[in-house]
């Protein structure tokens, strides 16, 4: 792509450069700004070596988020701030956290420590005092290999024990804190050039007329991973990540509507959600980890279309419906009739996903979601699954379950009323015999036959109270 203006502050300093929006973040740090603190393991957004803390303006608020560098283009730098390893220091002393991981023995060799700092550092950022636990998920992108994680828990704790006992202690550097009013004078939208961020749906509109064949990204997790192994280019990029109009969450005539660019950890924070639609908060705790979901969203998900989407799975269960903002205007179609194939969807070039309607029928439901994989959180999952159902009276009916990773597609099992065990083992073993699923690195065929008895029994299990 041709070289842009890009304007952002990186560790309180402005930095104005013509960059090529659409390489990494990870090597303008490292190549081109010679912050090479920030370290490159994986290059595909698991291992966190490569964490860097980001903020921006949202909600007339400015918010510290962990984030992937490897993972991000350029582009997404217009108009915030970032904080690298070497932005902690202050009058050449090291930061609280650093000072803990040498105190506490947290590092070796020393490659994942600017990460798990990093990640730290957002969490504390945005002040208010965490829990241990809070630290704990901050970290549970952050991968070390020679360490062990004993001496990073502590260093962990030992930060959460000074912070405790000094409220009123702000762990980012004076001159970090200074730019945040700078930063709220930057633009924020990208219009020229072949990366652009509209910030409303009408300049959205505007950008996709104007170049109808644009590759459509948001967080970019899915796309830039997909680059980094194919080698991918794109001629023009529109980042949806910043549409006002695209970035609520809000209760419709009691239906849940989601807007498509909210990152999955706004929905998994939003009081909101967390009251209508629990399961699907806590669900989407499972989907990767903390750098990648402060990126991510629901509608790169779905527009995704892998067989074994965690929030597919999700919405699939809530029988979501899409609003889509086509050509000829908006159109919602349920999420249940949008697959026709592996990874084929019936949305057309230019299609956007603009929102995700959670009627209140099926928020009055009540949901249970099941995520089998090589680890509990952070991975792909070998087969995944959510049931929707009604209890009254120790009577389970409506019970569907949408099952993930034994198909070419997402597919939900519509299977009614359930009165006893019997039934119930009848019909895992019928929904076992139904599918064909893969084998492949996450499990053999055998495998997710089996984990697709055992899931339905699981969710009897916990429907019933026995779990
Ligand atoms: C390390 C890692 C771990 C992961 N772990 C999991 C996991 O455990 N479970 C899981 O389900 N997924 C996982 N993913 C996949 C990924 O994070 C999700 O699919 C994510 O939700 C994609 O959202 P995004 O906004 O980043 O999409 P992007 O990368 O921006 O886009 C993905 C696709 O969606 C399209 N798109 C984006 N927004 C819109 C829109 N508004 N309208 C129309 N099309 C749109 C893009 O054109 C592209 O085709 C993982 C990814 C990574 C890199
Ligand atoms: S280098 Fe591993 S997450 Fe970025
Ligand atoms: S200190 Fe060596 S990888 Fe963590």
């Amino acid at each position: 792509m041709k070289k842009i203006n890009i304007s952002f502050f990186l560790n309180g300093d402005l930095i104005e450069k013509k960059l090529d929006p659409e390489s990494r973040v990870l090597d303008l740090l490292r190549n081109i700004l010679w912050k090479t603190g920030t370290k490159e393991g994986c290059g595909d957004g698991d291992c966190g070596a490569c964490t860097i803390t980001q903020a921006y303006p949202l909600n007339n608020k400015i918010i510290y988020k962990a984030v992937n560098s490897c993972l991000m283009p350029v582009g997404k730098l217009q108009g915030t701030s970032i904080i690298t390893i070497e932005g902690l220091e202050e009058n050449n002393d090291l930061n609280l956290i650093q000072q803990a991981m040498v105190d506490q023995h947290g590092l070796q060799c020393g490659f994942c420590s600017p990460g798990i700092s990093m990640s730290m550092f957002a969490l504390l950022a945005n002040k208010g005092i965490p829990s241990y636990d809070d630290l704990k998920n901050a970290l549970n992108g952050n991968i070390c290999r020679c360490t062990g994680y004993e001496g990073i828990r502590d260093a962990a704790k030992q930060v959460l024990n000074y912070i405790n006992n000094n409220p009123n202690y702000d762990i980012v550097p004076k001159k970090i804190r200074e730019c945040e009013n700078k930063l709220l004078e930057l633009e924020l939208s990208l219009s020229e050039g072949d990366y652009l961020i509209p910030l409303s749906i009408e300049t959205l509109k505007e950008n996709i007329k104007n170049n109808p064949t644009a590759m459509i990204v948001c967080g970019c997790s899915d796309v830039s991973a997909r680059a980094h192994i194919s080698g991918e280019k794109f001629l023009k990029v529109i980042d949806v990540s910043r549409v006002k109009e695209m970035n609520q969450i809000q209760l419709i005539n009691e239906d849940l509507c989601i807007g498509a660019s909210v990152s999955l950890t706004e929905i998994i924070n939003s009081p909101i959600v967390q009251e209508k639609a629990k399961v699907l908060s806590s669900g989407l705790k499972e989907l990767a980890a903390l750098q990648v979901r402060n990126l991510a969203t629901l509608a790169g998900n779905i527009k995704n279309a892998s067989p074994i989407a965690d929030g597919v799975v999700l919405l699939m269960a809530y029988e979501a419906k899409l609003s889509i903002l086509g050509s000829s205007g908006y159109k919602e179609i349920p999420i249940s009739e949008l697959y026709i194939g592996y990874k084929k969807t019936i949305l057309e070039e230019g299609d956007i996903i603009e929102k995700i309607i959670i009627s209140k029928e099926a928020l009055s439901k009540e949901y249970h979601m099941e995520k089998t994989g090589k680890r509990n959180s952070v991975d792909i999952a070998c087969v995944n699954s959510c049931a929707s159902y009604k209890k009254e009276n120790n009577i389970i009916s409506d019970l569907c379950i949408a099952f993930g990773g034994i198909s070419e597609k997402v597919v939900l099992e519509k299977i009614g009323k359930i009165e006893n065990e019997y039934e119930i083992e009848i019909c895992a073993r019928d929904i076992s015999l139904k599918y064909n699923p893969l084998s492949d690195v996450r499990g053999s065929k055998d495998y997710r036959v089996k984990l697709i008895k055992n899931h339905v029994i699981k969710h009897y299990a916990f429907i019933t109270g026995e779990l």
